[in-house]
């Protein structure tokens, strides 16, 4: 299996673009199943997931078609036709591989009436149950049953007859599969307390632009009006927020200076703040987001929270980043529960954070020493990159799947910058 070789301690400067968003793409890619003509989606990010998120779509009788971009080009641009969905169902196999498949249930229910779908199970990051796009489905309509190991949701033979629903806690992935249930309704479809992360944005902009109505986007209360159909699209897919963000960590571990070409500011505030609390410069300019992290760290203490708060998935980044800081910083994480599985990887390049239960203080100190290590998840496994490029001598990140999940050509945008960092196959 590929590993990730670097050797740390050089300081990243100049232009890195940032890829299209992986959880944007996750939940534009379904909506190819609301119509029977055709969506492009645009700015589509090179990723595992992506790929994967295909062939399911494959499977049920939709066509794929990339086109446009060359090899060296970041991005890809993909067709989504499907005329005639020919299967319903998301098998153990796919679901459990990519927990994002679930998110075929609302389009697939609202589409073709129903939908089984595999229950993903856990995850490295926790238990992650999906009671709440059950819950949310049915209030809208939908007859729920569970049997061996799998979720089958029926709609009545005119459509889902729409509803209200109040989520007792924000989630994002639930939140999108009832508003891709909600678009071919019958009637309206509220969802209180929804989540209002900028992929969700992204998802009801595609929704309108393929003719949907929802009211509320950006904010807690959506209110989407069922349309009879919906047609076909073009959408470009916003840049990644995260991506960028991990690289503006980048900056900061190394001491470097990096222009996130593409990135927004407006997507990312919380990080911004957060980066801007610890010293670094960040300005917007007509190409991106500059970043100049010549100073020193400052310690910070930051908790998780739904968007617009601090992103769980920028918090394994973040306490790599931290571990250079000038002084101890206090991490707390609130939406998964087992969220720290970096910990003892870092330990073992010298970091001094000690974990109670969801809180995590972390010592600075001047020096990360290379290792060999692993993580279990896509934003474990880029803070120990991270921490690679910032430590003295020679870090080899294993299970380099993880990453390839969700960061486009992650060694070729890094080398481009001054790291010196390669794939090396076994
Ligand atoms: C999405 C993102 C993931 C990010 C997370 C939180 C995608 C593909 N993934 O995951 O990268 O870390 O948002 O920003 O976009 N919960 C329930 N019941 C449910 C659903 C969720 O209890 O039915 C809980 C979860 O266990 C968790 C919290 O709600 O504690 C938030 O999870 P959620 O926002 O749903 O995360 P995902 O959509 O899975």
């Amino acid at each position: 299996m590929d590993k990730i070789v670097i050797n740390g301690g050089k300081t990243l400067s100049g232009d890195l673009p940032i890829s299209g968003a992986k959880n944007s793409a996750l939940t534009l890619l379904p909506c190819a199943l609301l119509t029977d003509e055709p969506v492009t989606l645009r700015n589509l990010p090179r990723l595992a997931d992506v790929d994967s998120f295909g062939h399911l779509l494959n499977q049920m009788g939709v066509s794929t078609t990339i086109e446009g971009a060359r090899p060296e080009d970041f991005g890809r641009v993909m067709t989504l036709r499907a005329g005639r969905i020919t299967a319903t169902v998301a098998p153990y196999d796919i679901v459990r591989k990519m927990r994002a498949s679930i998110l075929v249930l609302g389009p697939l229910l609202a589409r073709a009436g129903e939908a089984t779908v595999s229950l993903p199970g856990g995850c490295a990051i926790g238990n992650r149950p999906i009671d709440l796009h059950l819950k949310a489905l049915e209030a809208f309509g939908a007859e729920i049953e569970i049997a061996s190991g799998y979720v089958r949701a029926s709609a009545p033979k005119s459509g889902l007859p729409g509803g209200e629903y109040t989520f007792p806690v924000v989630s994002v992935g639930a939140t999108e599969n009832a508003i891709m249930g909600a678009v071919l309704a019958n009637g309206q479809c509220i969802l209180n307390n929804a989540a209002r992360e900028p992929e969700i944005v992204d998802l009801c902009k595609l929704l309108i632009a393929m003719g949907s109505d929802i009211e509320g986007i950006g904010t807690s209360k959506l209110v989407i009006t069922g349309k009879d159909r919906l047609h076909g699209a073009t959408y470009r897919v916003m840049a990644d927020r995260i991506e960028a963000g991990s690289y503006a960590c980048a900056a900061a571990i190394t001491g470097g200076t990096l222009n996130l070409l593409g990135a927004k500011i407006s997507e990312m505030e919380a990080t911004v703040a957060a980066l801007r609390e610890a010293g670094v410069l960040i300005e917007e300019n007509a190409k991106g987001v500059h970043v100049n992290a010549s100073q020193g760290l400052k310690p910070l203490t930051l908790s998780t929270a739904p968007f617009p708060g601090f992103a769980t998935d920028m918090q394994a980044q973040f306490m790599a980043m931290l571990c250079r800081a000038d002084g101890a910083s206090v991490l707390t994480e609130t939406i998964f529960e087992n969220r720290y599985m970096h910990v003892p990887e870092l330990s073992r390049m010298g970091a001094d954070i000690e974990v109670k239960g969801r809180t995590a203080v972390v010592r600075g100190i001047s020096d990360l020493t290379g290792a060999p290590v692993m993580a279990t998840d896509l934003r474990a496994s880029m803070s120990l990159i991270l921490a690679g490029l910032a430590a003295k001598g020679t870090t080899e990140v294993n299970r380099v799947y993880h990453l390839d999940r969700g960061y486009e050509r992650l060694e070729e945008k890094l080398q481009a910058v001054g790291a010196n960092i390669e794939r090396v196959g076994d």
